[in-house]
């Protein structure tokens, strides 16, 4: 608020009010008691009790910064989506993360990182909640709740615990993919920057033409991969708990904007069922032999938010924001994903928070949706209920298309996906130990492992640690018994 006559801004209370002083409560006299006229003072008190949303259950520090998509490929033989047309930009908000950290936790703890991307595309919102790995420690959703509580911290003391981690890893076997990623150098990014973002899941596209293709996104660093080793993570968590933060923030303020190339490896529709690797299980990628990356576009973060509370922490991702031309697929994963963050949302950030502007869609919105605590935006429909006679919006089937889904029939059952020829838990964490890290990047996970795997975890869930390992690669888990065992 500034007055015509002077440059600085004069003080408002929060209806623009002009406030009597920045320092003093109103008082009978010097030593007197304060007065319940003295609104602005109660306004503040209220306001600063009221200033924290509830932090995100998981992914809970974390940043971000906007950014520009732009397509780089013709890929509309594969989807209408808007925003992946020849020629197109997209403006968007993409937001990295810890996932077992609270707010203010050491950016450089070994966890996996959430690599969060809002598309503001004509037709909607397009959300592509990612990590930057490929795959996930487990596949039913069933198992998601369970398997955070064991990386978050212990009800009796407050601790986390290499224990519970290890426990219930090694009941899950299906988690080895995931944890020797994990524990291997990608653990620990050296920053944002320097990491690749993945869908992990499979989606479904569908062309103009209303034919079917299964998708897996990756978005890789232009700036190249880099990591922190354990104990440069380690140094860094007690220097800078926000290094990650800061680097991003600094790095685009400093006109260094970090960018991203996306691409896609494609499966025609019909391949799914024979596919040698069930498709939609996420503790397995698809080798690049069998579908090679299709360059789609780059993304490029340019512009920091004016407000973290506003533009970050109430940004709400969610992976069922899916628009024309992009559907779900059978992982049930995704599915379970897609009740969970609505839900989150309305308890995190309150019922409207649609409108808030890191989530408002840049195209029209014609919802029948109304009224509810903070909306602020008035309904633009005169009769909010479908269908009616006044001129109300019709869904528009003929334009968009119909539901991008699959078939399916069959009973009721609580059972696990149906194996596919080389489907198990262990192949495909074996190979990346085997062929795709050299003996340097090979020590140092026998060394990640043997560290964390020596700290706070008992015998038996030790001894089960090892076999683990020995599963995934036997002469990795017997290097690791041996570290493990003082040699
Ligand atoms: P490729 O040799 O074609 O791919 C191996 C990929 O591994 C690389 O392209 C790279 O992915 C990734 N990679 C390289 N170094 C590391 C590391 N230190 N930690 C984690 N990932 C790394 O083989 P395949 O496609 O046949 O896959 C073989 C194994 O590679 C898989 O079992 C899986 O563990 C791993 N992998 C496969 C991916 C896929 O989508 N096919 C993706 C990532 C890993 P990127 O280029 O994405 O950085
Ligand atoms: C955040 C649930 C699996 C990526 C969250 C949040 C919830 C949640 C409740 C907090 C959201 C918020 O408060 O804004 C689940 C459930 C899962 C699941 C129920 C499995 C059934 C996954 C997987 C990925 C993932 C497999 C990656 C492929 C993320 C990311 C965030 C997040 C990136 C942070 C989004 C942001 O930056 O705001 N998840 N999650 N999640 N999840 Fe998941």
């Amino acid at each position: 608020m500034t007055d015509s006559a002077q440059q600085t801004p004069y003080t408002t209370n929060n209806v623009g009010i002009p406030v009597e002083s920045d320092e003093h409560s109103l008082t009978i006299g010097d030593t007197g008691p304060i007065l319940l006229q003295d609104h602005y003072l109660i306004e503040k008190m209220a306001q600063f009790n009221r200033e924290r949303v509830p932090e995100r259950v998981v992914h809970a520090k974390g940043g971000g910064a906007y950014g520009t998509f732009r397509v780089t490929n013709d890929v509309s033989q594969y989807t209408k989506a808007d925003l992946f047309q020849p020629g197109r930009s997209t403006e968007m908000l993409a937001r990295f993360s810890t996932v077992a950290g609270e707010q203010g936790s050491p950016d450089t703890w070994r966890d996996p990182r959430g690599f969060a991307l809002k598309f503001y595309t004509e037709h909607g919102n397009y959300d592509l909640v990612g990590n930057n790995t490929p795959v996930f420690f487990v596949r039913d959703p069933q198992k998601f709740q369970d398997f955070i509580r064991s990386q978050k911290r212990r009800p009796d003391n407050g601790l986390r615990d290499n224990d519970m981690q290890w426990d219930f890893w090694t009941l899950s076997p299906e988690s080895a993919h995931m944890v020797t990623w994990l524990m291997g150098d990608r653990g620990v990014p050296r920053t944002w920057r320097n990491m690749n973002g993945y869908s992990s899941h499979t989606y479904l596209w569908v062309n103009g033409g209303g034919q079917r293709f299964w998708v897996k996104y990756h978005i890789k660093t232009d700036q190249g991969i880099e990591f922190f080793t354990q104990s440069e993570a380690d140094r860094m968590a007690a220097e800078d708990a926000d290094f990650h933060r800061r680097d991003l923030f600094d790095s685009i303020k400093g006109g260094n904007a970090p960018s991203w190339t996306m691409y896609v490896q494609v499966m025609p529709f019909d391949d799914a069922p024979d596919y040698r690797f069930n498709p939609f299980d996420l503790t397995k990628v698809w080798p690049h032999g069998d579908y090679p990356l299709i360059e789609v576009g780059r993304m490029t973060l340019d512009r920091n938010p004016d407000d973290f509370f506003v533009h970050i922490e109430q940004a709400a991702f969610e992976p069922s924001n899916l628009v024309p031309g992009i559907g779900p697929s059978p992982d049930k994963m995704l599915l379970g994903r897609l009740f969970s963050y609505p839900d989150t949302h309305r308890y995190r950030i309150g019922p409207n928070y649609t409108q808030l502007p890191p989530n408002r869609a840049r195209s029209s919105v014609n919802s029948y949706a109304k009224d509810g605590p903070m909306r602020y935006e008035p309904a633009n429909v005169a009769r909010p209920y479908a269908p009616n006679s006044y001129g109300g919006p019709a869904a528009d089937t003929g334009r968009f298309g119909d539901i991008a889904g699959w078939y399916a029939a069959g009973e009721m059952v609580r059972e696990a996906y149906k194996l596919h020829r080389e489907d198990d838990d262990w192949g495909q964490a074996g190979t990346m130990v085997r062929k795709v890290l050299d003996d340097a990047a090979r020590d140092r996970l026998v060394s990640n492992v043997a560290g964390h795997v020596s700290n706070g975890v008992s015998k038996p869930v030790q001894e089960r640690a090892l076999q683990y390992w020995r599963n995934i690669d036997k002469e990795l888990g017997d290097r690791i018994a041996t570290k493990v065992n003082g040699g």
